[in-house]
């Protein structure tokens, strides 16, 4: 299995991790066929993402996709931020090996919650 250099990046130097105590919104998304999860945590501001933090208790992807994740949604306006998609993700990691693409599921989809649940609280 071939991970990219990007990907070993941001396994070994992982941005944004932690959580925040305070924040706006959480989503927490956990895998059923591996039973890993990822949590997502945002601050917003002005309808923009100006603060992003994830927990992982997952795989090397995981950590990998969680990572890139908060790094395409930091800055971005709530509905550019929902509009990105796993696939966006793992395109910008330069690809995910196959039996790894599932894995890049946790964050997208739990920023997508995190932001959801900002907004259901209006
Ligand atoms: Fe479970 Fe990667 S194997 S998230």
């Amino acid at each position: 299995m071939e991970y990219t250099e990007e990907v070993m990046d941001h396994f070994l130097n992982p941005r944004n991790i932690g959580d925040i105590p305070d924040a706006d919104g959480v989503g927490t998304i956990g895998n059923q066929v591996c039973g890993d999860m990822t949590s997502v945590y945002i601050k917003v501001a002005d309808d923009r993402i100006v603060d992003i933090k994830f927990k992982t208790f997952g795989c090397g992807a995981a950590i990998a996709t969680a990572s890139k994740t908060t790094e395409l949604a930091l800055g971005k306006t709530l509905d550019e931020a929902l509009a990105i998609t796993r696939d966006d993700v793992a395109d910008a990691l330069g690809g995910l090996p196959e039996a790894k693409l599932h894995c890049s599921n946790l964050a997208a989809d739990a920023l997508h919650v995190a932001i959801e649940e900002y907004r259901a609280k209006g």
